[in-house]
This record gives C-alpha cells, sequence and structure tokens, in this order.
C-alpha cells in the first residue's frame, strides 16, 4: 500500500504506508497540520516556535494567549486577557452542586470529565473561540473543586480570579497546610510545560476527532480527558509517584537492583522513555532544577533525582529501548508531593488543567483557522477488514 496522493496540489509524498505501519496506533503517521506546537526527537517541545524551556517561567496566560494568538502579547495585551479570562471565569453554582452528589470513590480524572460535561450543560455558546476561552477560564474553578469537594476538605471557596488561573485555582483549592506560594511557583511553571505536546498525542488526537463531529468543546475536553486518563498517558504521572515512593531509597546501589528486579519481572519503570522524544525531556530538566530550589532536601525528591541517572543507565543496556530518560512525568509528582499535594489520584487531574489550554487551541485552529478558515473534515480513518470471509445466513 502507498499513500498516493489523491488531489493534484497534493502530491508531495510524505509517508509510505506499509503493512508494517497497521494495527500500531498511527505511530507516527502524518495526519495533519498543527499550528501551536512542536515535538523535536532531540529538543523536546516548542511553543509556536519558541523551546517549552524559554517560556517555562513566564505568565501561563502569556503562553495560554501563544497557542490562541500564535504569538506573544505585550505587556498591554496581557493585562487585557489576563482581564478577559478573568471575567470569563464564573461557573455556574450547579456545577459544584453537581460535583457534591458524585460518588467519592470516582477517580478525580472522572470527575474531571464529569465537570467538563457540566460546565457545557450550564455555559456553552456554541462558539468554538468563546467555549474554549470560557472553558480555560473556569477549569482554574472546577479543578479546585475536584480537590476540594472530593477530598472532603470543606465548602467551596469563592473564587477570586483578578489572582490569575493558576494562583485563582491554588486559592480555591484551600490544601490543608499546604504551602500556597510554593504551590503557585510550582503549579505556574507546571502549567505552562503541560500545556501543548504536537498534534497527536492521545488526549489531543482524541479532543480533535470528537469536535471534528461538531460536538461542543466541553464535550471534546471531556472525551479528550478519557485519552489523558489513562496511565500510558497522562496518569503516569501519578503511577511515577507511586513508583517512586516503592523505590524508597536514595542508595544508588538499591534503585539499582529495584530498577533492575523491576525490569524482570516485566514491570514497567514509570517517567522514562516517550512515543515521540529520544532525549530527555526539557520539560523533565526543568523541574529537576525546580526542585533543587523547591524541595532539595526532601527524600522523595532526592529518590527521583538518583532514578534520574540510575534508572537512565540501566534502561541504556537494552537496545530496544529507544529512550531511556526521563520524561515531563518523572519527577512532578515528587515536586507536587513536596508541596502540600500528597494524594498523586489527583496528579493528572492538574495535567488536564493544563492541557486543556492546548487542546482547546488546536480545536479551534482545526474547527476556525485550517483549510482557508473551512476547517478539517470529520475525521473518518480507513481499518483494512481482516479475518472476514464473505458469509451469508442460511
Ligand atoms: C506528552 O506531553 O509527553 C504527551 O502528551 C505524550 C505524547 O506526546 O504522546
Amino acid at each position: 500500500m502507498s499513500n498516493t496522493a489523491t488531489s493534484s496540489s497534493d502530491t508531495k509524498v510524505l509517508f509510505e504506508i506499509t503493512e508494517a505501519h497497521l494495527d500500531t496506533g498511527l505511530r507516527g503517521l502524518p495526519v495533519g497540520t498543527v499550528l501551536t506546537s512542536a515535538v523535536s526527537p532531540t529538543e523536546g517541545v516548542s511553543y509556536v516556535g519558541y523551546p517549552v524551556a524559554d517560556l517555562a517561567y513566564h505568565d501561563p496566560e502569556a503562553v495560554v494567549f501563544l497557542l490562541f494568538h500564535k504569538r506573544l502579547p505585550d505587556d498591554k495585551e496581557l493585562v487585557d486577557f489576563k482581564a478577559d479570562l478573568a471575567a470569563r471565569s464564573a461557573v455556574d453554582p450547579k456545577v459544584l452542586d453537581l460535583l457534591a452528589s458524585l460518588p467519592r470513590d470516582g477517580h478525580p480524572m472522572e470527575w474531571l470529565m464529569a465537570g467538563l460535561i457540566f460546565l457545557g450543560m450550564t455555559g456553552r455558546t456554541g462558539d468554538w473561540l468563546e467555549d474554549s476561552l470560557n472553558l480555560v477560564a473556569r477549569s482554574a474553578t472546577l479543578v479546585a473543586n475536584i480537590f476540594r469537594i472530593r477530598a472532603g476538605w470543606g465548602a467551596p471557596i469563592a473564587p477570586r480570579p483578578e489572582l490569575g488561573l493558576v494562583e485563582n485555582c491554588v486559592h480555591q483549592m484551600g490544601v490543608p497546610g499546604g504551602d500556597v506560594a510554593r504551590l503557585n511557583e510550582l503549579l505556574r511553571v507546571f502549567y505552562v510545560l503541560h500545556m501543548d505536546h504536537g498534534g497527536g498525542n492521545l488526549s489531543t488526537f482524541v479532543g480533535k476527532a470528537i469536535a471534528s463531529g461538531h460536538a461542543d468543546v466541553y464535550t471534546s475536553l471531556s472525551g479528550a480527558m478519557g485519552g489523558l486518563y489513562g496511565p500510558l498517558h497522562g496518569r503516569a504521572n501519578q503511577e511515577c509517584l507511586d513508583f517512586t515512593r516503592e523505590v524508597g531509597s536514595t542508595d544508588p546501589v538499591q534503585v539499582e537492583r529495584f530498577t533492575r528486579e523491576t525490569l524482570a519481572s516485566g514491570g514497567k519503570i514509570y517517567g522514562f522513555g516517550h512515543a515521540v522524544l529520544r532525549a530527555e525531556d526539557p520539560r523533565a530538566r526543568i523541574q529537576y532544577e525546580l526542585g533543587e530550589r523547591l524541595c532539595p532536601t526532601d527524600p522523595l525528591f532526592r529518590t527521583a533525582v538518583v532514578m534520574r541517572e540510575v534508572c537512565s543507565r540501566v534502561l541504556k543496556e537494552n537496545p530496544k529501548v529507544a529512550n531511556p530518560y526521563p520524561n515531563v512525568d518523572a519527577v512532578s509528582g515528587t515536586l507536587l508531593n513536596a508541596s502540600g499535594l500528597s494524594d498523586s489520584d489527583y496528579y493528572t487531574v492538574l495535567f488536564g488543567f493544563s492541557r486543556i489550554a492546548g487542546i482547546a487551541a488546536q480545536i479551534v485552529d482545526e474547527r476556525t483557522v485550517l483549510r482557508e478558515g473551512k476547517g478539517v473534515p470529520i475525521y473518518r480513518c480507513k481499518y483494512i477488514a481482516k479475518d472476514q470471509p464473505a458469509r451469508r445466513i442460511g
């Protein structure tokens, strides 16, 4: 099979599809274009051309603006954009009542998926851009209350949108015993680092696919969060902290023994490797550096630092391992834990909080910008029927 072009203006062969590509989860197959970010196997992700490391300490809202407008805002535009998001941020009180009625043993990501649907039912406009910006703005209150209500930390706290997207979320979480300044510093960087990762990661792809059928932004993002929920995608950050706790030692010899035993028993070393990256993820490097500032003596953080070297070294011994290096999830959980968020079940919700902005920006592009504004048609790829000889009844 070869991907012969179908239109004369479209004749450049980008990729030769062979049978070996079938049933591989579309791995590496080009299916479209993306305007918000690019992933280089060796350099990591860039947002609209800026390496993520250059943006890590920017205002989260400036980076949201970048993904939606494809340029950074000037000072006045940033002030106006923050005010605009603040003005959009009110969440219908019914959403919090509905959250309070959810089963506590539902995973926080299930709460996030449900919460996004509740936001849609109570505030949808039907306009791709409006709904996307409203959703980004409202996600701070939704996410904070998933923590607060599900964990039983007390009644909802009145929002303060003027604080900023991340700060308003931290304020409304009201983490018991939490260090607000440290959480703000960490989550601002966390928010920027997790915002977007090219067009083809599972949650983004799913979100855009749902939007291609013209379901609204809220439904599309709820489906996207279902993709992010899996332990091979966003929930890896939860698994990583649990794994780091299991390693439980800063002694390189013991860490190496645990790593080898895990691999020998067929287990996975969470937080290492990536579908696209072939070098250490710059998002991991930034978080290791941040940890040295925020929680240098935290024992789990020290364990994660030892794992950075030891797990990579052990994984490198296997020539079949394409990427033995830490990824974005390797250390994020230890930083969250050291900042007062010790329940790893919630970590993927924070990943989702940030990724909502990137997926929503890509949905707006696919629906209203690409193909000279006509938008991408409904997704409909081809599956080749197998083991289905023709049959007749009777
Ligand atoms: C990531 O942020 O690393 C992802 O969303 C996973 C991917 O790119 O496939």
